[in-house]
């Protein structure tokens, strides 16, 4: 019996930091295990010009502990407004490792996302160019689209649609939820890149809506049916370099979560990689748990894998904390609802 694994120290390839009191209290919490991460830009106002998104690196770096060799990607948030020239000159830099497209209104912070498409094309012409990959959030907002299907419509209607009009721009498919994003993902060539969460190999929407709603597994895109969780867990085991970890931990104060309209994100950079471990042994893929969280992410990005290594360990159940504090308030570390075997040594 395998009980002790040891992998390339593990990348994040979509997560949520925040900023300030937030930031100084979840930070630590991924430096831990991760190496580097893609971070997102929504923050209130987004970080939409290279010198914003230079500041907002600062603040980052003030935040992790002493010694620690964590390396944030930072992002630019897509609008309607982004300067191409500006946004060349960031990425030449080395500032930024890519660019966020969150349609406007799909979810925490987007009021400033996109909703004419044809207004950002000369942008997403010089991404191309430039060879500055696009994440994307894959909704469509539109009242009429039901919640559950959202990813399924924006894939036909809105990204296909681009990746047809932009050749040669890479694309990442964040947090795919479905098996129609795990087919169009698959079917995308090299250029196309797939994020998959911890949360969504884990929840299906009856853990959030069956026995009494439960504001923590609520986050977007929602957890769909259990047969898209079973093709997410298929994906991210299978090995195929189109796949790979993208937490999209995003941390709400409780108060924030358990409102009349609570606040959308599972908060999972605690006990993600001994998350990822159980699922994987269960899904008898633990071989392949390097490929997803450490191998697949950094090939994409055109980024060389860690030198650095980290070792799991299998024993009696992992103690985490049920909760974070934070200077505003708790947040809740997202409940897996099975034990944990798998804990990093480092
Ligand atoms: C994210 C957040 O809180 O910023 N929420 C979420 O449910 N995933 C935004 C996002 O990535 O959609
Ligand atoms: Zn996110």
């Amino acid at each position: 019996m395998t009980d002790t694994i040891t992998i390339r120290t593990p990348d994040d390839w979509h997560l949520h930091l925040r900023d300030g009191a937030m930031l100084r209290a979840v930070a630590p919490e991924t430096a831990r295990h991760f190496a580097r991460a893609i971070i997102m830009p929504n923050l209130v106002p987004p970080v939409v010009t290279g010198a914003e998104a230079a500041a907002y690196r600062e603040r980052i770096m003030a935040a992790l502990p002493e010694g620690s060799g964590f390396t944030p990607l930072m992002t630019l948030y897509l609008t309607e407004d982004t300067d191409p020239t500006d946004l060349a000159q960031a990425h030449a830099d080395g500032l930024i490792t890519a660019v966020k497209l969150y349609p406007a209104g799909a979810t925490t912070n987007s009021a400033s996302g996109v909703a004419n498409f044809d207004k950002v094309r000369p942008v997403l012409e010089k991404m191309a160019e430039i060879g500055c990959p696009l994440c994307v959030h894959c909704e469509v907002v539109d009242s009429d689209i039901d919640i559950f299907d959202r990813e399924a419509v924006f894939i036909e209607r809105v990204l296909d649609p681009i990746r047809r009009a932009t050749p040669g721009l890479r694309v990442v498919m964040e947090h795919i939820t479905t098996m129609q994003g795990v087919e169009y993902a698959s079917e995308g060539g090299p250029e196309l890149g797939a994020t998959i969460t911890t949360h969504h190999l884990v929840i299906n929407r009856n853990h959030i809506l069956a026995g009494g709603i439960k504001p923590h597994y609520y986050c977007l895109p929602v957890a769909k049916r259990e047969e898209h969780r079973l093709a997410l867990r298929r994906a991210a085991t299978s090995g195929d370099p189109t796949f790979f970890l993208g937490t999209d931990s995003a941390p709400h104060t409780d108060a924030n979560k358990l409102l009349p309209c609570g606040c959308a994100g599972c908060f999972t950079a605690t006990n993600t990689m001994s998350i990822l471990a159980e699922v994987f042994e269960q899904e008898g893929a633990l071989d392949r748990l390097e490929s997803f969280t450490s191998l697949n992410g950094p090939k994409f990005y055109g980024l060389a894998a860690n030198e650095s290594t980290i070792t799991l360990i299998k024993g009696d159940p992992v103690a985490y904390p049920d909760l974070i504090e934070t200077g505003d308030g708790s947040v809740t570390v997202f409940d897996p609802m099975m034990p944990l075997h798998w804990k990093v040594a480092r």
